[in-house]
């Protein structure tokens, strides 16, 4: 019998144990037992770091959408599978039903079908959090199209750009979306993509704002009308486990986001045990993930791993401000939520409101809260187990990315003990390493270093659409025979892990990754700029803003320089988007830089954090006399 349901901490230990001793033998029980295939894996494992090459699950054969619904249908079919709640409190929320949902999904997935998707085409989604985001995930999956959600808060320039690397041929998206008390012309963006997609054969059009849209002849297809007429009975394509499942684009330090593309089989046995187990998922239990599907937050723990253990999953369209900042609480009360997930850059734009709005509503149906995206401060820790949780639900504080798929290092919530800012241990099947800057393994504990991963799991991505080698230059070159994450952590003298934060160029604002070179690209793309460097600093409530240093061209530049601050920002939102918007511009006369050109962003960072007496040997720089004056200009 596999250990699919740990509830002790001593069972976490002994089944660790069994997981890393013999982790064939370990994955192929939890698959067997729990996981509907259509014909077993010939090889459990094979894999190579160096190469490098993963695969799971090989030979075996599956729909993971025939364990997200159809396993369900008999036994839990009138269910709630997913609980809409709208933008509007005034609009009812709509409980959608194992049965419905694989009605719908079905209907849709015949429409790919009519439009000419087949099996491995790609389909962009850019849609809201609207139940169509969810049911359009699942249809792709059924007919094994690879699906490509772009989160509907990126431009048209990053929509198309993601669009052309994975070669879409179709796009689903809607009318317009709601936000708070705003309307967003998500329509508009899609048509502005689209001048520069030539890959794009189709889009689908779901109806959300009712705004009066252009609609292209023979391009552009209003959803429901095509639904109207769909048959309901869709079978499933039958998958290899290896094939790929869907492709979600990250930011990298450096160029183009990276399309990670994730496969069927491991990804859909890791998304689920891991939901079951994290959060203690029991039959009757209503779970919350206020994450957006955009992400991969969204993708594993609000559709795959919670819909494959036959879940109530909540998707929430609006945001925790609107109407005001009791719409969470609002909602946990409402709906009896059990399980709360969500992000330390929430629970502190929620803090700041303080208790008042907590106070109005019951939250005793909340069991466990979690925590996922960045580090999270030990003050927001408490608040949240304070106030959300009264003291009685654990948090757990999940670590892991895009890349991995699923939840990597966290608390079992009830066995695993808490310590606040500690994402704790590793789950089951996890084998983290602490490395030192010269490739070594730092052993023991109360050590610090960069955080690797030894041993393949289930749900990594298994390279980088398009572009392996960058796959394998950015995971695998850094430590031999070792995953590298980006991140730093330190060990404890328990063993507990806790995550210090990105190692590299990619800052982490309000839980959005952002790489700092496309939005350099996108500030030096203005005629005034010379060059640009973009540097994090603390944010009490997006945890790190983004601070630009700026040269100009002529440095005698006679324009406003508000106007350039805000004609910048306008370029870095058409560019890439709102999230990546600088919170600070300095104008500078040059940026410090090594004798071999290379800029010093280590003491622009220094300085952006106000830790100018950290700043160290400024003098073999090519440039010294900068230092000086960008410290004297600090904003
Ligand atoms: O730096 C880590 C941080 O978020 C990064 C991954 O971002 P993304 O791929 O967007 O996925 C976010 C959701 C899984 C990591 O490299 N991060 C994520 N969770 C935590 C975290 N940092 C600290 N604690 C966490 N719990």
């Amino acid at each position: 019998m596999s250990n699919y349901h740990i509830k002790q901490f001593e069972e976490y230990f002994q089944v660790y144990r069994k997981s890393v001793r013999n982790p064939e033998q370990f994955w192929e029980e939890i698959a067997e037992e729990h996981f509907v295939w259509r014909k077993k894996w010939t090889n459990v494992l094979s894999w190579d770091f160096k190469k490098p090459e993963v695969k799971w699950y090989e030979g075996a054969k599956l729909n993971i959408t025939e364990n997200c619904l159809d396993r369900h249908l008999r036994t839990r079919g009138d269910k709630t599978a997913i609980l809409f709640e709208p933008n509007d409190p005034n609009e009812p929320a709509e409980h959608i039903s194992y049965i419905q949902l694989h009605e719908r999904v079905c209907k849709f997935a015949n429409v790919l079908k009519e439009k000419g998707i087949k099996k491995g085409d790609r389909v962009c989604i850019y849609l809201p959090m609207i139940p169509e985001l969810a049911v359009s995930l699942l249809a792709c999956a059924r007919i094994g199209a690879i699906h490509s959600v772009v989160f509907a808060g990126f431009s048209a320039t990053a929509l198309s750009t993601r669009i052309n690397d994975s070669d879409c041929k179709m796009v689903i998206t809607a009318d317009g979306s709601y936000r708070g008390a705003k309307t967003i012309d998500l329509k508009g963006i899609v048509d502005e993509a689209l001048n520069d997609t030539p890959g794009v054969e189709s889009v689908l059009v779901a109806k959300r704002i009712n705004s009066d849209i252009n609609m292209k002849e023979g391009r552009d297809f209003w959803l429901q009308t095509l639904l109207d007429e769909a048959y309901q009975d869709c079978d499933i394509e039958i998958m290899d486990a290896e094939d790929p499942l869907f492709i979600l684009y990250t930011s990298g330090s450096t160029g183009m986001p990276k399309g990670m593309m994730h496969t069927c089989g491991g990804y859909m046995v890791y998304t689920a045990y891991t939901f079951k187990n994290v959060f203690q998922y029991t039959e009757k239990d209503v779970y919350w993930c206020t994450a957006d599907i955009g992400w991969i937050t969204g993708h594993s723990y609000i559709v795959y791993g919670p819909l494959c253990n036959g879940a109530t999953t909540v998707m929430f369209e609006g945001v925790p401000s609107y109407p005001d900042f009791g719409r969470f609480w609002e909602i946990v009360e409402k709906h009896k939520v059990n399980q709360f997930y969500t992000a330390p850059t929430a629970i502190r734009a929620l803090a700041k409101e303080g208790v008042e709005h907590l106070e109005k509503h019951d939250l005793s149906s909340i069991k466990v809260l979690g925590t996922v995206g960045e580090p999270i401060n030990e003050e927001a820790w408490h608040w949240y187990d304070d106030n959300v949780g009264k003291k009685k639900a654990p948090i757990v504080d999940t670590w892991w990315q895009t890349e991995t798929g699923g939840i990597m290092i966290t608390p079992i919530a009830f066995a695993t003990p808490t310590k606040p800012t500690y994402a704790t241990l590793p789950f089951i099947g996890i084998q983290p390493a602490l490395m030192d800057e010269n490739g070594k393994e730092i052993k023991g504990n109360q050590v610090d270093g960069r955080l690797c991963v030894k041993f393949p799991w289930p749900s990594m991505a298994r390279t980088i659409w398009g572009n392996h080698q960058r796959y394998k230059d950015t995971y695998f070159s850094a430590y031999e025979n070792m995953y590298f994450t980006g991140d730093g952590a330190l060990r404890d003298e328990v063993g507990y892990y806790r995550i210090t934060g990105r190692v590299d160029d990619v800052i982490i604002v309000s839980g959005h990754n952002l790489g700092t070179a496309p939005i350099e690209d996108a500030i030096n793309e203005h005629p005034a700029v010379s060059e640009s460097a973009i540097v994090g600093f603390p944010h009490d409530v997006k945890g790190n803003a983004l601070y630009g240093y700026v040269t100009l061209k002529e440095t005698g530049e006679s324009r406003n320089h508000d106007n350039l601050r805000k004609e910048i920002n306008q370029l870095i939102t058409e560019q890439i988007g709102p999230i990546a918007k600088l919170d600070k511009i300095q104008f500078t006369n040059g940026l410090p830089k090594t004798r071999s050109g290379k800029i010093m962003r280590r003491i622009l960072r220094k300085i952006a954090c106000n830790e100018t007496d950290q700043l160290g040997d400024t003098s073999t720089l090519l440039n010294p006399e900068v230092v000086e004056e960008i410290i004297d200009n600090v904003i």
